[in-house]
């Protein structure tokens, strides 16, 4: 923690609003513009509401509303808010995928925060890469934040079931594509799936990553289980802008509150939750930025030790009201009080002893005790052998036991439009025992890579009654996805890793329990094939996308752009005013 400010002198808008030359005259009378009065600015800490709102994202369809309620808080505190919009990724409508711009916007959000007469700020968002971005450029940058989570919509409802978000999508897809649902069927469960502004009610990555926020320390206590539309959120929205006046004069920065405890504990929260893959890709971002190391092991041994606690689907039955009305991330939290670093202070000021003193669980079918897990496999196991060296991934708990140990021959698609072209062809040799491969759809070759990594499974297949297959990706999978899908391969295809030299026929053994990925293939003849591979040919030439392929680095690295990495890099200095 930094020297606790005590006078007006010590903010750092100090430097635009309070000090007596020609800028600051500038400073204040473009402030008294807009119709602030003096009094209502000099001399307050100046917090910056960072707003990734935006008409093409429902998931932060509240946010606008939000942003009042933190600025009451604010100025209550005796703080000056100013709201910033920052670039909204609405998961579902940004394409080819949101990935491809969380490096933008957690770009922007460093940026904001720098060039702007801000004392610290909080950060609205909740929508999958939405928290990461968030919390990678604040850390950056290091002033102080708190990340308001955007809360779950609604439980969904047809037909009197439950409906969760992405989860039951696919189920139903491949419900209408084998022909056992009508279209007015699915016409209902569309209706019936997104019932209020919030995000995925299921454990995606947008809960898993809020959850991960909440466990690093930057929300207030059970912040991210509050439902969106629940009044709750409000009163939570308005404490988040009275808190952030008080850290700013206790001057308590990320840095304070991210350590390699606090990341061992997310890691830890994350197995019991069986989070979304996505985590693995977006806590190593995180903790990168702050220079804390972070291996593909640690996720694997966290998810080795940790049972399987929230019943939430995709692994599980419940959807994240349940998990609210359960108890929330707090009560699953008494759970796991052997497996954490309780000493880990959060932005409230207090360490998880006292946060999770007297918390309670409501519904122990919901929230699980430690002798009766949710699943029997483990969330994550990362994979090693010849195709991936750092390691691949899969979610066991999320997948068919039958398939836990496997061998077939390799169907290969070269990138997405040929699996969308080919994997309904009749002519396809495919049966149920067949190894669906997707090459370049990595980081580079995606690019950002996409979401694609649960494949379909190919009609005829569906209509045997087939409804899960061994399908081996560079792609990444949404934490709504299920089935035995291995994600990550590393390096990826687009670069000429091993999976790019997969070959129809090719028999690949994957063996869960052996954490064994194993393509039959000799090395001599892996050699041949990678001295006649060719790259293909770059997806963009200009704009941004240039600049993306040129500067990610690989999935174990946690996707960041080479030059925002921290580690070796001296810090960006304080703009010259
Ligand atoms: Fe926004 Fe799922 S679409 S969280
Ligand atoms: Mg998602």
């Amino acid at each position: 923690m930094g020297t606790p400010k005590t006078k007006p002198e010590d903010l750092r808008s100090h430097r635009w609003f309070g000090v007596h030359d020609m800028r600051s005259f500038s400073h204040r009378a473009r402030t008294l513009q807009m119709g602030y009065r003096r009094e209502e600015f000099v001399g307050r800490p100046v917090i910056g509401i960072i707003n990734t709102w935006s008409d093409m994202n429902p998931c932060h369809h509240h946010l606008r509303q939000r942003a009042e309620d933190v600025k009451r808080g604010v100025w209550q505190a005796g703080g000056y808010p100013v709201e910033l919009p920052a670039l909204s990724l609405g998961e579902v409508m940004v394409k080819p995928t949101a990935m491809l711009y969380r490096n933008l916007l957690a770009l922007e959000v460093e940026e904001l925060l720098r060039s702007h007469p801000l004392d610290g700020a909080v950060l609205l968002g909740g929508c999958d890469k939405t928290g990461p971005a968030l919390m990678m450029g604040a850390i950056s940058m290091d002033l102080p934040v708190i990340f308001l989570p955007a809360g779950s919509l609604l439980r969904g409802n047809f037909q009197g079931k439950f409906v969760g978000s992405g989860v039951d999508t696919w189920r139903y897809w491949d419900e209408l594509r084998a022909g056992t649902i009508s279209k007015e069927e699915w016409f209902g469960v569309e209706a019936g799936m997104a019932r209020s502004f919030g995000h995925c009610n299921t454990m995606g990555t947008a809960s898993t990553m809020t959850a991960i926020i909440e466990t690093l320390g930057f929300t207030l206590p059970g912040a991210t289980s509050i439902l969106a539309a629940d009044s709750n959120h409000v009163r939570m929205s308005s404490l988040c802008g009275q808190r952030i006046v008080e850290m700013v004069w206790e001057d308590l920065r990320p840095s304070d509150i991210l350590t390699r405890k606090s990341v061992e504990n997310a890691l830890n929260v994350m197995a019991s939750m069986a989070g979304s893959t996505n985590g693995v890709v977006h806590l190593t971002a995180m903790a990168k930025r702050a220079g804390i190391p972070i291996s593909l092991d640690d996720f694997h041994n966290a998810a080795q030790q940790t049972p399987v606690l929230a019943n939430i689907r995709p692994s599980g039955t419940y959807l994240m009201e349940d998990f609210y009305y359960a108890g929330g991330l707090l009560g699953l939290m008494t759970r796991l009080t052997d497996r954490l670093h309780l000493g880990e202070k959060t932005i409230s000021g207090q360490d998880w002893h006292a946060l999770l003193d007297g918390v309670k669980i409501f519904n122990e079918d919901v929230i699980r005790p430690i002798e009766d897990p949710v699943s029997d496999q483990p969330p994550l196991v990362v994979l090693k052998g010849n195709l991936s060296t750092p390691g691949a991934i899969i979610k066991p708990s999320a997948a068919s036991p039958h398939l836990m140990q496997h061998k077939g021959k390799a169907v290969v698609f070269k990138d997405y439009k040929d699996m969308a072209r080919r994997l309904d062809d009749p002519s396809l040799d495919v049966d149920e025992n067949s190894v669906l491969v997707l090459q370049s759809a990595g980081p580079i070759g995606g690019p950002g890579m996409p979401e694609w990594g649960m494949l379909p499974i190919p009609k005829r297949l569906l209509q045997k009654g087939v409804r899960d297959m061994v399908r081996i990706s560079d792609a990444r999978m949404s934490g709504t996805s299920y089935g035995t899908c291995v994600l990550h391969v590393t390096p990826e295809s687009a670069v000429g890793g091993p999976l790019a030299l997969v070959q129809d026929g090719d028999l690949i053994e994957l063996d869960v329990a052996a954490n064994k990925l194993w393509l039959h293939v000799s090395d001599e003849e892996l050699a041949r094939r990678k001295a006649a591979w060719q790259p293909p040919e770059k997806r963009y030439e200009r704009s941004y996308g240039a600049l993306y392929i040129d500067h990610i680095t690989q999935v174990d690295q946690g996707c960041d752009f080479d030059f925002l990495q921290t580690e070796g890099r001296r810090p960006v200095a304080e703009p010259e005013i």
